[in-house]
C-alpha cells in the first residue's frame, strides 16, 4: 500500500494517497482534496503541481538529468538523430530499421504543404513576426487536412501516423516558405534526397541555379539543435498542448496553441533575446560585467537571458552539449563570432557570482543556441521558430498521450476569487 499524507485542518485529519514515479518522484494525490475538505490546492505558477503522469520524458532538475523515454540526452546527442529520437518520443521505443525507414519516408513524403496553404503564406506582410505566421499556419493545417483533424478522438487517433508526419514535416516547410515570402522570394519545393535538416536549409536558402550543398558540420549542428529541443516534459508550451488536447481538440489546433505559448521571452523567445542581449553588450563596449550588475539589481527589468530555469537548479544538460557543439562548429567553419567571447565572459562571471550561485541560476539551452543558429545562417527572428520545429515531436507525443487515455478528464484548474463580493447592478442614471 502507498504511503498516506495526512492534512490537519482545525480538528479534522484527512488522509491522501501518494504516488511514486519510476525515478522516485513523489506526489500527494490531491484529486479528492476539494470534495473531502472544501479546500483547493493553491500553486500559482504550478511549481509544485504534477499535472499528469507521463511516460515520455524524465527530468531531474537538481541533478541536471534529461532523458527521452529513459535514454539520457547525452547518448542520444552522440548516437541518434532528430528523426530517430522523434520516432521514439512519439511511439515509446527506438525504431527497428524498417520502422525508421518507414517513418523517415512518411515525414519526407509529407513535406510539401498544400498549394492553397503555400498561397496563403504569401498573404502575410513581409515584416510579419515569423512566430505569428507559424502559429496561424499550424492552426490552418486543420483546414488544409480536415480528414486528419476531426476532433473525434477515435478518428484522429486512427490517422495519427499521418497527422504526426504532417505536423513535423510541414512546420519546417511552412516556416521556410514564410521566410522566403518575407524576403520577396519564391518558395522552394522540398528535396526528398536530403535529410530533414538539410531539406530545411534548402527550403530556406537554395536559389535557382545554385542547388543546396550540404556541409556535414552544418547538417550535424542543425540536427543536434533540433534533437536537443525535441521534448522537455511539462513546460509552458507542452502543458498548453495538453490543456487544449484535454478538451478533445485535434492535433493541429493543439500544437498551434503550443506554439503561441512558446513565443514569449521567458520560454522559447529566450534564444532571440540572448542574441539581442549579446549584441547590445557588444555595441556598448561592455565586457559583460556592467550587464551582470544590471541583471542582478533587477531595477532595469533586465535578466541575464539564457540563464535560469524553473526545473534545472543545476546545469541544463542541453546547455553543456550545445555549448561544446557551438565551439566546435565555429571552429570548423572558421567563424569568429565576438558574441561567443561575450557569452563565455558572462557565463564565467555569473558562475562565480553569489547572486547567481545562491539562486541556482545556470546557463540553459538557449544561452548558446542562438550563436549556433546564427552560424547556420538562420536570422534571429526565426530562432523561436527553430525551437518550435524541434519541439514538435514532443508536443505531438503529449497530444497522443492525452488522446489515448480513456480516463482523460478535461483540464480545468480552480481559482481563488479575490474580486468584489456580491453587489447590485447600479443603473446608469444613478452612477456618480
Ligand atoms: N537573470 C537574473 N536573475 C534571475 C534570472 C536571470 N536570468 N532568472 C531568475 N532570476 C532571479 C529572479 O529575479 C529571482 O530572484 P529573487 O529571488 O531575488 O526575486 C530568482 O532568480 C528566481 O526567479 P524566478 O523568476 O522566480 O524563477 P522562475 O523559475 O519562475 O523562472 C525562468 C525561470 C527561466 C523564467 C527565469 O530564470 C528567466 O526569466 N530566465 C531568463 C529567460 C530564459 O533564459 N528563458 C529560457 C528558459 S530555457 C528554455 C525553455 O525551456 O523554455
Amino acid at each position: 500500500m502507498s504511503k498516506q499524507a495526512v492534512l490537519k485542518l482545525d480538528d479534522n485529519e484527512f488522509a491522501f494517497p501518494t504516488i511514486e514515479g519510476v525515478e522516485d518522484e513523489k506526489a500527494v494525490d490531491f484529486r479528492s482534496l476539494r470534495s473531502t475538505t472544501g479546500y483547493v490546492a493553491y500553486d500559482e505558477g504550478y511549481g509544485n503541481t504534477g499535472s499528469c503522469q507521463s511516460e515520455i520524458t524524465f527530468i531531474d532538475g537538481e541533478a541536471g538529468i534529461l532523458r527521452y523515454r529513459g535514454i539520457p540526452i547525452e547518448q542520444l546527442a552522440e548516437q541518434s538523430d532528430f528523426l530517430e529520437s522523434s520516432y521514439m518520443i512519439l511511439y515509446g521505443d527506438l525504431p527497428s530499421q524498417s520502422q525508421l525507414h518507414e517513418f523517415r519516408s512518411r515525414v519526407r513524403d509529407n513535406a510539401a504543404v498544400s498549394p492553397l496553404m503555400a498561397e496563403a503564406l504569401k498573404g502575410f506582410a513581409a515584416d510579419a513576426p515569423p512566430m505569428g505566421v507559424l502559429g496561424s499556419m499550424l492552426g490552418a493545417l486543420s483546414c488544409y487536412n480536415p480528414e486528419l483533424a476531426t476532433n473525434d478522438r477515435a478518428v484522429d487517433l486512427e490517422n495519427f501516423d499521418q497527422a504526426a508526419a504532417v505536423a513535423i514535416a510541414q512546420t519546417a516547410t511552412a516556416a521556410a516558405l514564410a521566410f522566403r515570402s518575407s524576403q520577396g522570394k519564391e518558395g522552394n519545393a522540398p528535396d526528398p534526397s536530403l535529410s530533414f535538416g538539410d531539406n530545411f536549409l534548402h527550403l530556406m536558402f537554395s536559389e535557382k541555379g545554385q542547388p543546396y550543398e550540404a556541409i556535414p558540420e552544418v547538417s550535424r549542428a542543425l540536427d543536434l539543435m533540433l534533437l536537443l529541443h525535441a521534448d522537455h516534459e511539462q513546460n509552458c508550451s507542452t502543458s498548453t498542448v495538453r490543456m487544449v488536447a484535454s478538451g478533445g481538440a485535434n492535433l493541429f489546433a493543439s500544437v498551434a496553441a503550443g506554439s503561441a505559448a512558446l513565443w514569449g521571452p521567458a520560454h522559447g523567445g529566450a534564444n532571440m533575446a540572448v542574441i539581442k542581449m549579446l549584441e547590445e553588450i557588444r555595441a556598448s563596449g561592455d565586457d559583460g560585467s556592467s550587464f551582470i550588475e544590471e541583471a542582478k539589481s533587477g531595477q532595469s527589468g533586465k535578466r541575464l537571458m539564457g540563464f535560469g530555469h524553473r526545473v534545472y537548479k543545476n546545469f541544463d544538460p542541453r546547455a553543456k552539449i550545445i555549448g561544446k557543439a557551438c565551439e566546435e562548429l565555429l571552429d570548423k567553419m572558421g567563424i569568429d563570432d565576438p558574441c561567443l567571447d561575450i557569452a563565455r565572459n558572462l557565463e564565467q562571471a555569473a558562475l562565480a557570482d553569489d547572486y547567481f550561485v545562491s539562486r541556482n541560476l545556470y546557463p540553459n539551452v538557449d544561452f548558446y543556441s542562438g550563436i549556433v543558429l546564427r552560424a547556420l545562417g538562420i536570422p534571429a527572428d526565426m530562432f523561436t521558430v527553430m525551437f518550435a520545429i524541434g519541439r514538435m515531436p514532443g508536443w505531438v507525443a503529449n497530444w497522443r498521450e492525452i488522446a489515448m487515455n480513456p480516463k482523460m478528464k478535461i483540464n480545468r484548474p480552480r481559482q481563488i476569487y479575490q474580486g468584489p463580493a456580491l453587489r447590485d447592478y447600479v443603473p446608469m442614471e444613478s452612477r456618480g
